[in-house]
């Protein structure tokens, strides 16, 4: 998909399209359409992003806690988002052992327990060994620190989903 493409979109296409870049946030997808037309792939990313921004405290940690827990209940039930899905999937946490998901399982309890947000951790760029060790790392860091580095999660994932969705190389990014 070219952005003369993307700028073309009725604001309906569009949600339908982008709504799930930020994961369960279709809400930015469609305050991002009010900004068309859009240069490019980058120019796009950064309404994104910048909408996250400029949001106050309350707002950023409930970006935080639409996305579910990475290896959780919901993929145990099959109700994850597409993308989520692939994701997970692909760092391998759809076949983790028993002990390996009951391990994540209280590291993310604790986490929850702790910042009171989900865990975030851009899947596609990491895999089952280096999850539960980047968990219990960012476990000991200071709360207003992993809100700056959950955002910045949340931000990889959805350049990522952008960058899918424009057929794009990401590094060129
Ligand atoms: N990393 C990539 N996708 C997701 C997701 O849906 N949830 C969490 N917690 N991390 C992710």
């Amino acid at each position: 998909m070219d952005i003369e493409k993307v700028n073309s979109m009725d604001f309906g296409e569009f949600v339908d399209v982008f709504g799930n870049v930020i994961e369960r946030c279709p809400l930015i997808a469609a305050a991002v359409w009010s900004q068309r037309p859009f240069l490019d792939l980058e120019d796009l990313e950064k309404h994104f992003f910048a909408f996250i921004d400029a949001l106050p405290q309350s707002g950023q940690e409930g970006i935080l806690r639409c996305h579910p827990d990475l290896a959780g209940r919901e993929l145990q039930q099959g109700k994850l988002t597409a993308e989520s899905q692939r994701e997970q999937s692909g760092a391998g946490l759809t076949s983790l052992g028993a002990d390996e998901r009951l391990r994540l399982a209280e590291l993310n309890a604790q986490y929850r327990a702790r910042f009171g947000f989900p865990f975030i951790l851009a899947a596609r760029l990491s895999d089952r060994a280096a999850v539960p060790s980047e968990l219990a790392r960012r476990l000991l860091c200071p709360p207003a620190q992993e809100l700056r580095t959950a955002l910045g999660e949340v931000k990889k994932i959805g350049g990522l989903r952008l960058a899918d969705l424009l057929c794009a190389d990401p590094a060129k990014l």
